[in-house]
């Protein structure tokens, strides 16, 4: 097992509420990084976590569960893309001064884990584009092997939604982003979505791409000797499509 940090623990709730009124619950491992952002630990966030992590949650709410927190990534993603000013005239005939988004996007999913992120893009963004990458970890090595891509033909010139929910080592989705780096899609115009990260997989590919933003909902403790991500939720792509 490599290095293993303690979680650290918060009173989670409303900040009106006192600290002896909110439950302690473990929240995300805090990250030096500035281009990654982790969602805020509210109640509901931590809830939803810790019905996915549950070894007994049966597949129908763990794909149910699972997609209110990809819901929720999205959600937030959305607000790291470019807006410019756009003002708009209402029904009784005031402007309002708002923003409209700037530039294309598209999604992107490493299969098959990712491909559970797509219906959440596609709710909140109407028939975007989605690419695919197949990438599969070695069960004994941990590394990444590419099998497979197939991406829009003008992706260099779109912003780029890269989705998997699980970031262990960080090798797959290192290579998921040279694949795209080598389409001609700069490192700042992409934006990786991602469930639940180990401190190492962060530190990993973070270090290798400083200008591509990672939003994810939950940093964890680190990785056991398969590199599975502990305490984790087990293999996200088995408890979602098979098991
Ligand atoms: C899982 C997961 C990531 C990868 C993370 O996929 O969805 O793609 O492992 O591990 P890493 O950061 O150490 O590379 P897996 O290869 O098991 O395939 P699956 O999506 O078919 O389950
Ligand atoms: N892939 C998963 O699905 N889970 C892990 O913990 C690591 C890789």
């Amino acid at each position: 097992m490599s290095d293993v940090k303690p979680a650290p623990t918060q009173c989670v709730g409303p900040l009106y509420r006192s600290e002896s009124q909110k439950p302690t619950a473990a929240v995300s491992t805090g990250v030096e990084f500035d281009t990654v952002t982790i969602l805020p630990q509210t109640p509901q966030l931590i809830a939803l976590l810790s019905i996915i992590r549950d070894k007994n949650t049966q597949r129908g709410d763990f794909i149910f569960y699972s997609n209110r927190i990809i819901r929720l990534l999205v959600e937030e993603g959305l607000n790291h893309l470019p807006t410019v000013e756009h003002t708009v005239t209402t029904p009784v005939g005031r402007p309002y001064d708002g923003l409209s988004f700037q530039g294309k996007i598209c999604g992107v999913s490493i299969m098959r884990a990712g491909e559970a992120m797509e219906q959440g893009l596609r709710e909140c963004c109407r028939s975007v584009r989605i690419g695919k990458i197949l990438i599969q970890r070695d069960e004994e090595s941990a590394r990444p092997k590419l099998f497979y891509d197939k991406l829009p033909e003008d992706i260099a010139d779109r912003w780029v939604l890269l989705l998997d929910p699980m970031l262990a080592t960080g090798g797959s989705a290192i290579m998921a982003v040279d694949v795209l780096k080598s389409r001609g899609v700069p490192e700042e115009r992409i934006l990786f979505l991602n469930v639940l990260a180990s401190p190492q997989g962060i530190q990993n590919f973070a270090t290798k791409f400083p200008k591509l933003r990672l939003v994810t909902a939950f940093v964890d403790q680190g990785l056991d000797e398969k590199n599975y991500i502990i305490p984790g939720l087990g293999d996200f792509g088995d408890r979602y499509y098979t098991m």
